[in-house]
């Protein structure tokens, strides 16, 4: 596996591949990767002739109080990864590379609708900065196919949003959230948590089981959700969001069947986000 800094190089390896007539499929990520970054690496590999992954810890999606400084940044340890993983080429850029002009000077790329409450009500400009920089990856790497995690499902859907918005030519593949043996979904985050909080960290997976059976059973969403909430709380969560939105993070209406919950919860000072998707009765 090659790994470039600059772009000039990352655009004259693309052509050469392009001019052979490969596909390229890109798997773009802020770094120290676990087997959730690596799953995305293994579903590329598997529909594109070169995988390209990316590392950049992207400043403008982070708000002022966020953890930028402290994102653990972990490259050696990510190429060995990424390498066993059968990536082919890692685009791993600096800051003034990416933001020559700084980041007040930068164009934007804003999704608004999709954007709107979940992660982009208590994270303001968040998704801004994500669009922005995956619309530049897409343009540097001109990708056949982009590979993103469920995880972030409200990032998937602004990135879905965006490429058809923008008539981008990428298939945008959504790959299924990889968990611990726990259930607690993979997450760089989680390496914040200490013991403890680590031991009650999967409760936020079992209670969104617990209000999926119940939903799809047929019980009304309101109570519900209210108890989910009421259980997070006891299990010593301060609970950001549970909603239950349509699939396409639409309202749910009465005709609505492909469903999807989604929470965010603080334990401590790390912010753990899960969803889970069902099928309303
Ligand atoms: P990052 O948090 O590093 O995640 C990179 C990709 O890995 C995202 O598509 C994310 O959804 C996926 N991912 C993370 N944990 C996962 C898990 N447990 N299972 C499956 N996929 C998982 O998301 C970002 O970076 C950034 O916002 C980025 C898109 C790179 C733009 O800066």
């Amino acid at each position: 596996m090659r790994t470039l800094h600059a772009i000039p190089a990352l655009r004259e390896t693309l052509a050469a591949h392009r001019r052979a007539g490969r596909t390229v499929g890109l798997v773009p990520t802020m770094g120290n990767l676990h087997d959730g970054h690596l799953a995305l690496v293994t579903e590329a590999r598997r529909r594109a002739d070169v995988v390209v992954a990316t590392i950049f810890v992207n400043p403008m999606q982070f708000g002022p109080s966020e953890d930028l400084d402290a994102y653990p940044r972990t490259l050696a340890a990510d190429q060995a990864r990424l390498e066993t993983a059968g990536c082919d080429l890692l685009f791993a850029p600096d800051e003034a590379t990416i933001y020559p002009r700084g980041l007040d000077a930068q164009t934007r790329v804003s999704v608004p609708e999709v954007s709107q409450g979940l992660c982009g009500g208590s994270r303001p400009g968040h998704f801004d900065g994500v669009a922005t920089i995956v619309t530049m990856l897409f343009h540097l790497v001109q990708p056949d196919l982009a590979c993103f995690g469920e995880k972030d499902y409200q990032q998937l859907a602004v990135i879905r949003r965006l490429v058809a918005d923008l008539h981008l030519p990428v298939e945008v593949v959504g790959v299924p959230i990889v968990r611990a043996e726990d259930g607690l979904a993979l997450s760089s985050r989680n390496g914040y948590l200490d013991d403890a909080q680590r031991a009650r960290a999967p409760e936020l997976y079992r209670t969104l089981c617990a209000l999926r059976d119940a939903l799809e059973a047929g019980e009304p969403t309101e109570a519900t959700l209210a108890r989910g909430l009421a259980r997070l709380s006891e299990a010593g969560f301060a609970p950001d969001y549970l909603e239950l939105r349509a699939a396409d993070l639409g309202p749910v209406g009465e005709t609505t069947r492909d469903a999807v919950l989604l929470a965010a919860a603080r334990l401590g000072s790390t912010r753990l986000i899960d969803n889970l998707t069902l099928t309303l009765p």
